[in-house]
């Protein structure tokens, strides 16, 4: 019998008051959005503006990972803290390469599809480290681990405008070209969960 071992994992929500989020949060994306150095990718961000008003998104933030925490089930009372929020807005060309959140400030990350059209915009995925490792001894070339044992080298999310992710900040993912002028749109951001002191 196969069996799976050390699996990773991420939460996968539906904002409930997605319409209203966005009414507020897109136009401020699209004025607020600008060209950063601080990536090795192409992408429009709002990561050195303090003009954004998240208040509603983090009111809605709070019942997603509520929810979370009832899923994984938790040791005891927690508390979490907001480490950073930000806005990216993707037009034709851009893409975000690989990379992970991974911070003594924060353990968990966190994606928000403000603007999205799933069938034409770039896609968010996951790279799993340790495929490489099956790559490398020759073992994905002789059995379906794909297929069978989900080890993929990555893993592009199907996700709808309106879904938000949450998944350990360490896990590597990025976004694939965006081939489309559609002003792709993405919240994201880190926390800290602990427990309550
Ligand atoms: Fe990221």
């Amino acid at each position: 019998m196969l069996k799976k071992i050390m699996p990773d994992f991420y939460f996968h929500a539906r904002m409930a008051a997605h319409s209203e989020l966005k009414g507020k949060l897109f136009p401020q994306a699209l004025s607020n959005s600008k060209p950063t150095k601080e990536w090795n990718c192409e992408v429009q961000t709002t990561r050195e503006s303090n003009e954004i008003d998240y208040s509603d998104f983090l009111t809605e933030l709070k019942n997603v990972v509520s929810s979370m925490c009832d899923a994984l089930g938790t040791r005891g009372p927690l508390e979490f803290r907001i480490e950073s929020l930000w806005m990216n807005v993707y037009n034709k060309g851009h893409w975000q390469e690989l990379h992970h959140h991974a911070s003594p400030n924060n353990n968990l990350s966190f994606c928000y599809f403000v603007n999205l059209k799933p069938q034409t915009d770039a896609h968010f995925f996951f790279q799993n480290d340790r495929s490489v490792n099956y790559s490398a001894a020759g073992l994905h070339q002789v059995f379906n681990l794909v297929e069978n044992m989900e080890i993929a080298e990555s893993t592009f999310l199907q996700v709808a405008e309106g879904d938000l992710i949450v998944f350990p900040s360490h896990l590597r993912h990025g976004v694939s070209l965006q081939r489309e002028n559609s002003n792709r749109c993405t919240l994201s951001g880190n926390l800290l969960v602990l427990p309550q002191s």
